[in-house]
């Protein structure tokens, strides 16, 4: 058995910023366009007339306090709400693997590695520009690697559980190295219409480089061990799969968007996920004053607060718990990455820290790494 570690991570930072004031503005001017255009049935009860959104109640609420987008101008736009996105040609790369290709790019730079060298990608995000030809597939092609690549799907666990299934993959010796991707272009699937939700959700793309630790040309994290777990639930749910077209023909329907229960989320998600980080840390042997670090995936900063505590059996510093969340927003399964990515470099060897996701599914991936 080989230990796994991770020698490289790159973020791409989508080109535009949508701060709370432009996004409520836009909101509130679409509202108000709507509840004009429905009077008669809001005045009749036949519809219920749409609320502002406030700055205060998102900061508040959230944490969150500008969001980077692919295209700002569609998702501000009062008679649209939602980003121009051009179908592209079958032959030109699709937008996943463009950006797939830059986080990449700066991973592998990182980690000092070609990306001949590569012989897995595995494209992990919670929604995929295409069913099939793999995108992870078309991303191998585009960076020039070899091996095998595939996409995998676990809403916003999808990094750390991709990050499970490699390190297991380079242990066993089947792969020497891997690189997952995690381009999460949430704007696309988010449904920004939705006062209780438009203000959740920003677009990046993160990459992690694992190889052998053996092969490890710099600074690397070993990984001392990952944990997976899923639980079904319905309270994060997309329905837009194949049945889109079978069902009613209908293309804007609300299922087919991002859609939560975010008060449960909040309650049932928490225990579920300190639960968790405690048996791993326990059956790693590890106790709270061993974590260095605590990367957490990045939806709502009191929830990351409260996983925080219960972890660390205090109040965590934010050097501690670094949090992007009020940058970037929820980047569904690359939070946790950007997180990670831009806070760890000080670490010193020997110091140990837990990369955390959670999210639709239920799932909760951990991951436990260690600075060589
Ligand atoms: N502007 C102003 N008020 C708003 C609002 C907005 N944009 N959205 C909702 N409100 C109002 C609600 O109407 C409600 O009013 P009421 O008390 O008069 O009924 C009040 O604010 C509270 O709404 P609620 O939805 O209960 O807020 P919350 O405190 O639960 O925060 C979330 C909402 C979504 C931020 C929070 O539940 C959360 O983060 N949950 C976890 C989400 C998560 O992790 N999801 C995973 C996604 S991958």
């Amino acid at each position: 058995m080989h230990i796994a570690a991770i020698t490289g991570t790159g973020v791409f930072t989508a080109p535009d910023v949508i701060t709370n004031a432009e996004l409520v503005t836009a909101y509130n001017a679409y509202a108000d366009r709507w509840n004009a255009e429905n009077a008669a049935a809001i005045e009749a009860g036949e519809e219920e007339a749409k609320a502002h959104s406030s700055e205060d109640f998102i900061v508040a609420a959230s944490g969150i306090e500008r969001r980077f987008v692919m295209d700002k101008e569609g998702v501000l736009d009062p008679a649209r709400m939602y980003p121009r996105f051009r179908a592209r040609a079958d032959d030109a790369p699709s937008m996943m693997a463009e950006v797939a290709q830059d986080a990449i790019g700066k991973a592998l730079a990182q980690a000092g590695v070609a990306a001949a060298d590569v012989d897995l990608v595995i494209c992990a995000a919670s929604n995929m520009e295409r069913p099939y030809p793999a995108v992870a597939v078309e991303i191998q092609d585009l960076i020039g690697a070899g091996g095998f690549a595939f996409d995998m799907n676990v809403a916003c666990s999808s990094a750390t559980f991709g990050i499970q299934a490699a390190a297991d993959m380079i242990a066993a010796g089947s792969v020497r190295c891997a690189v997952v991707v995690n381009p999460e272009i949430t704007s696309g699937h988010h449904e920004w219409r939705d006062r209780d939700c438009h203000f959740i959700f920003g677009d990046v793309c993160t990459a992690t480089v694992l190889q052998r630790a053996d092969d490890a040309k710099g600074a690397h994290f070993r990984i001392l061990s990952t944990r997976c777990a899923t639980q079904y639930s319905n309270n994060i749910r997309n329905n837009n799969g194949f049945l889109r077209r079978t069902r009613d023909q209908q293309e804007d329907r609300r299922d087919m968007q991002f859609m939560q229960n975010g008060r449960k989320v909040f309650k049932e998600v928490l225990p579920l996920v300190s639960d968790h980080m405690a048996a791993h840390m326990a059956e790693e042997g590890l106790a709270a004053e061993d974590i260095k670090r605590l990367w957490l995936h990045q939806a709502n900063k009191s929830m990351n607060a409260y996983i925080g505590r219960k972890v660390m059996g205090r109040e965590p510093d934010e050097a501690e718990q670094p949090n992007i969340l009020q940058d970037y927003a929820n980047t569904s399964s690359a939070g946790s990455i950007i997180a990670f990515s831009k806070y760890s470099d000080d670490l010193a060897p020997g110091d140990t820290g837990i990369i955390c996701s959670f999210g639709a599914g239920y799932s909760v991936g951990s991951v436990i790494v260690e600075r060589a």
